[in-house]
């Protein structure tokens, strides 16, 4: 008998909360029984930490910074997401290739064709398609209100500091990438109470089977 790996994200612009539900959801995963390997993006690797640092600090064209999410991405999907997938782990990553799209496509006007190479060449697993997740939970929060939460809670980094417009674009990145793939996105509403985003989340969570004890392979 062996567990099926689960791979979920968690998407939205940066002010929605999705970090403040990490801890929750990981140890509602613990409470089920799972082992959670709990990641990000960029990083998840040391060499995807310092490329992170890179793109997070150093200002670059968009087709750099795609260049490095991506590198950063297929370190960590080689090195950490595939292998816990294969033992059945729960992979809980604090954004993935949906980002991507969303802040280098959408945000800044970057070819949406070329991610869309780049997603292949780095997601790529041949005949069983691309590598995605099974459930991504998408933190849907107004850019206005997304700021002010932002504002003044720690000295921001090169895409916080970007003006609201930016965060408008990358809002409907983020709604474009769910309307693509609605089996896959759960959109949360982020401005209710954040007791009310966990009751959502736990809920979606619930609804599609996540904390049940799937099996593959023989009957116990
Ligand atoms: P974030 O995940 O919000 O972490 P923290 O809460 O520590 O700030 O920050 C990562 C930033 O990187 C965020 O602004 C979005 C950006 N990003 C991209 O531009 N492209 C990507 O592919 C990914 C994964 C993130």
């Amino acid at each position: 008998m062996s567990l099926e790996g689960l791979f979920l994200t968690l998407e939205g612009i940066d002010g929605a909360g999705k970090s403040s539900h990490l801890d929750a959801i990981e140890a509602r995963f613990q409470a089920a029984g799972r082992t959670v390997v709990r990641t990000r993006e960029p990083g998840g690797t040391p060499l995807a930490e310092t490329l992170r640092g890179l793109v997070l600090e150093q200002p670059m064209d968009p087709l750099t910074e795609s260049l490095l999410v991506f590198a950063a991405r297929r370190d960590h999907v080689t090195r950490v997401i595939e292998p816990a997938l294969a033992r059945g782990d729960v992979v809980l990553c604090d954004r993935f290739t949906d980002a991507t799209f969303a802040y280098q496509g959408a945000g800044r006007g970057f070819d949406a064709a070329v991610l869309s190479t780049l997603e292949t060449w780095v997601q790529g697993r041949g005949v069983a398609g691309l590598l995605q997740p099974q459930v991504t939970l998408w933190f849907d929060l107004a850019p206005e209100i997304a700021a002010e939460r932002l504002a003044g809670a720690r000295l921001p980094d090169k895409f916080e500091s970007q003006p609201v417009e930016f965060f408008r674009r990358v809002a409907s990145g983020y709604a474009v990438r769910a309307a693509a793939d609605a089996a896959r996105f759960v959109r949360i509403d982020a401005s209710r109470t954040r007791e009310d985003v966990w009751q959502q989340v736990e809920a979606a969570l619930v609804a599609r089977g996540a904390f049940a004890l799937a099996t593959t392979g023989a009957a116990p």
